[in-house]
């Protein structure tokens, strides 16, 4: 089995990607700990802060066996960088060409967000089998995510935005969904204040409910 190979078994396994905004480079192996305590061996750290690269590098070198992607990627140069930085995968809000191209060259993972029929087909078009459903909760939620997927055979969605403990099962529960993001098993502000059993805590809660999710 490859390593895409593992990371994609990861996905549907615990069905679960923390988003991390991650102030505090020093954090790195704490908050890696966390998460694999808590149950979760995958994580996207967004290019939202200054020290994001730095982070998967560190997160990756204290627990090797995880899974780091780099989330918010905007520019193709971003790309390069976070792969430098030892990054899994690449999550982008958008469908930017040449963000997802430049993936295709480096033979790294690409999970580009799609909202419409038409970014979903740019998506096909590349080749690519999972898009990011993003922000989820304003674009209709999971009624307006299985209409989507319809037309849409074998294509898998990474919901994000707006989903957290309440309204997790109603995302699971759909078999077009691979996998969950959000930031509720690790806030920004739980990070900062290095409340690393809470977010263990939290990752284990969020892993149970999606565990037990029925699929319709
Ligand atoms: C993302 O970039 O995926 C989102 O900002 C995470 O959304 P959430 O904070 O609502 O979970």
């Amino acid at each position: 089995m490859t390593r895409n190979d593992s990371l994609y078994s990861t996905l549907i396994d615990k069905k679960l990607v923390p988003v991390i905004k991650i102030a505090d480079a020093d954090d790195s192996e704490a908050l890696a700990d966390a998460l694999v305590t808590g149950g979760l061996s995958v994580a996207e750290v967004t290019f939202r802060t200054s020290c994001a690269a730095e982070a998967i590098g560190r997160m990756k070198d204290s627990r090797p066996g995880m899974f780091v992607g780099a989330g918010t990627v905007l520019r193709a140069a971003q790309v390069d960088e976070a792969v430098h930085a030892g990054a899994d995968f690449i999550v982008s809000p958008g469908f930017d060409r040449g963000v997802v191209e430049r993936c295709i060259e480096l033979g790294v993972p690409v999970v580009p967000g799609c909202v419409t029929p038409t970014e979903i087909g740019y998506a096909v078009s590349y080749g690519l089998g999972t898009v990011k459903f993003f922000p989820a909760s304003q674009f209709g939620g999971p009624a307006t995510l299985k209409a989507l997927a319809a037309p849409f055979a074998g294509i898998s969605f990474i919901p994000t935005g707006g989903i957290d403990m309440s309204n997790l099962r109603s995302y699971t529960s759909l078999q077009c969904v691979l996998a969950v993001g959000g930031s509720f098993m690790a806030s920004e502000k739980l990070i900062a204040q290095k409340a690393w059993g809470e977010i263990a805590a939290r990752t284990r809660a969020a892993i149970t409910e999606a565990a037990t999710t029925v699929r319709i």
